[in-house]
């Protein structure tokens, strides 16, 4: 069992983040350790670059997210937990395989489209590439599973093609270079949205700071936007099916099944029939119950740049190390020539 995942070092994590993602990295670094597996855990600052950004605050998030895995439960000394510029395989399989991918596989990303939208042209190389970057992130260590948010899921398949086509073109049948990842997704948080709008994503990149539920919020802010989201005047469900077409309480609903580990018909089971100034407040509790002590944590280690460096460059010699076989065996695949 390998688990691997990564996540930007852009803007402050979020709600959509922990459920969707950091749960599952907490999960299954716990099952990898039990199966005499491996975890890697890594911030994409690589990825980061991509997009327009501000060099002083890339290196201040890069400490920040460390300190935040670290808060959620994410435990350097069972997850190999490192930053993708301090493991130069990273970038180097990505050229290598972008001999592979195609053009028109990148042209069809959903996330490069949304990114990108009228204005390709203008576009970073990177942002086109990202995907290519983000399969070699897997590929260099033979993940098997991949705990991700629905929004990662195309990439994953993208992997999936590239490393395939790559077994088919270089490998002998019965002897494939890259094991093929599976996506993780968790059921109930697989697309948490804003809370202004809940057709869109939460995401770190929206401007508005009521749409999202930092992991650093306090628990007044977390109180806050809870009872300003929006919603609709009806007193919630009984069944999922009355929540098909009301995006906002099936939202709010469903941050409330994942944070409880319950289903969302097991929440409306418990709560249909009452109105949102009765749920968001027991809501805003069991939020402000599961984030105030990973606040009080990244308040702790937030501080100790020195130890959060070290976490990272212990981490890194440990990726440098397990990435290598897979590296050797692209390059000979290859019929690169390297003494
Ligand atoms: P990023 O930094 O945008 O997000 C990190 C993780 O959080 C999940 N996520 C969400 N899940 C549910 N609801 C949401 N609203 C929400 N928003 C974000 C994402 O799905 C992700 O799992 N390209 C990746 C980083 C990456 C990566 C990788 C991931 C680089 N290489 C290799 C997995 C494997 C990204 O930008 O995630």
């Amino acid at each position: 069992m390998r688990v691997v995942s990564g996540i930007q070092p852009t803007g402050k994590p979020h709600l959509g983040n922990y459920l969707g993602a950091i749960v599952n990295y907490v999960k299954l670094q716990d099952e990898a350790n039990a199966a005499g597996g491996e975890c890697f855990i890594f911030l994409a600052d690589l990825h980061a670059i991509s997009q327009p950004h501000d060099p002083a605050e890339l290196t201040r998030n890069t400490r920040e997210m460390v300190a935040t895995l670290v808060a959620c439960g994410v435990d350097p000394a069972r997850t190999i937990l490192f930053n993708q510029a301090q493991v130069p395989a990273h970038a180097e399989l990505q050229w290598l395989l972008n001999g592979t991918a195609r053009m028109g596989w990148l042209n069809r990303m959903t996330q490069w489209k949304d990114k990108a939208g009228k204005n390709r042209e203008g576009q970073s190389v990177a942002l086109f590439t990202y995907p290519v970057l983000q399969a070699a992130d897997v590929l260099l260590y033979q993940a098997t599973h991949v705990p991700v948010g629905e929004d990662q899921k195309q990439h994953l398949e993208l992997a999936r093609d590239i490393a395939q086509k790559f077994n088919n073109d270089f490998c002998a049948e019965d002897a494939p270079l890259f094991t093929l990842p599976e996506p993780y997704i968790p059921p109930a948080a697989a697309r948490i949205m804003s809370l202004r709008d809940g057709t869109a994503k939460m995401s770190k990149s929206d401007p508005s700071d009521m749409s999202r539920i930092s992991l650093t919020d306090d628990a007044d802010t977390i109180m806050k936007k809870v009872k300003k989201a929006k919603t609709d005047p009806e007193p919630l469900p009984s069944e999922e099916e009355g929540l098909e077409e009301r995006a906002e309480a099936r939202n709010l609903v469903g941050i409330y099944a994942a944070l409880s580990g319950k289903t969302s018909a097991q929440v409306l089971a418990e709560h249909g029939g009452q109105g949102f100034g009765a749920f968001k407040p027991a809501l805003g509790e069991l939020l402000v119950e599961t984030l105030a002590p990973i606040n009080a944590r990244f308040v702790e280690l937030k501080g100790d740049e020195e130890a959060l460096d070290a976490i990272l460059a212990r981490g890194a010699a440990q990726a440098r190390e397990r990435g290598i076989p897979t590296l050797d065996a692209v390059y000979k695949a290859l019929g690169l020539v390297r003494g």
